[in-house]
């Protein structure tokens, strides 16, 4: 079997645990930030997946959202550094609200390399390599060709740093006329795999940890996405950062949010 799909198995499996998932909400922790949660079921998800992708690539570190993995090394520049959350949209998993995803990307050398992303609700499963192409279920998926002014966006609130709520709802603001609609999943992973699938033309976030957006990254990236920071620059993968990504019609045109 290939990476890709070692991982993918993974993922699969992963999903179950999501899927087996009882009185979710007496099983929740705060963490730190506003109405920031982690369920027995992120860490349960977490633990499955570190051991079984370390068989998968034992040589690979280690980048995780949840308990002590959560802060980027060094090391996370040289070979290979799987990163990994667990569950992305735990709101959504303790509210109910779907989806809620798993993601795991990997990155090679600093650079993002394979992106897998499940939604185990839907038994949905994006992936993609870097350079062969993205995949939503094994067929080949390519982002919108649609300018802006026909496409719905996506964004997210950031909803762990309150400072940041004026300027999210100012951009979404200033984006609302210049599209059809905005929409809020809920999940990062899963905004970037419905862009690159071709859904919306453009999502943004202020702030994001880098296990919530490396998976969906090269998703997007393999499906004719681009990406950035909100100021337009390289993402750098070394830690927290906004992103902006757009689907291929967008990246076409002037759409920096102003
Ligand atoms: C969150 C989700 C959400 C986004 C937050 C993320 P979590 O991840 O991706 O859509 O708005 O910024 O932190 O906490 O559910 O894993
Ligand atoms: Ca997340």
């Amino acid at each position: 079997m290939n990476l890709r799909k070692e991982i993918e198995s993974a993922a699969r499996k992963a999903g179950e645990i999501m899927l087996s998932a009882n009185s979710i909400e007496a099983a929740t922790d705060a963490k730190s930030g506003h109405a920031n949660f982690v369920t027995k079921y992120d860490r349960k998800v977490q633990e499955f997946l570190f051991a079984e992708l370390a068989r998968v690539l034992p040589e690979a570190s280690f980048v995780g959202e949840e308990e002590g993995a959560a802060s980027f090394r060094e090391e996370y520049r040289r070979g290979f550094a799987f990163v990994i959350d667990p569950i992305d949209g735990t709101t959504n998993f303790i509210k109910a609200y779907r989806p809620s995803v798993t993601s795991i990307g990997l990155l090679l050398d600093g650079k993002p390399y394979i992106g897998v992303v499940y939604n185990p609700y839907q038994d949905v499963m994006f992936s993609a390599e870097r350079g062969k192409r993205a995949y939503r279920n094994g067929v080949r998926i390519h982002s919108s060709e649609e300018p802006l002014a026909r496409s719905l966006f996506s964004m997210g609130t950031a909803p762990y740093y309150e400072e940041l709520t004026a300027r999210s709802f100012q951009i979404a603001a200033a984006y609302l006329p210049r599209t059809i609609d905005m929409r809020r999943s809920g999940t990062a992973a899963w905004d970037l795999c419905l862009l690159a699938e071709g859904i919306t033309g453009l999502y943004y976030e202020l702030k994001l940890g880098l296990w919530d957006f490396t998976a969906g990254a090269v998703i997007a990236e393999e499906a004719g996405c681009v990406l950035t920071d909100i100021d337009g620059n390289e993402l750098t993968y070394d830690g927290p950062s906004s992103v902006l990504a757009v689907s291929a019609g967008v990246a076409r045109e002037d759409y920096l949010p102003r």
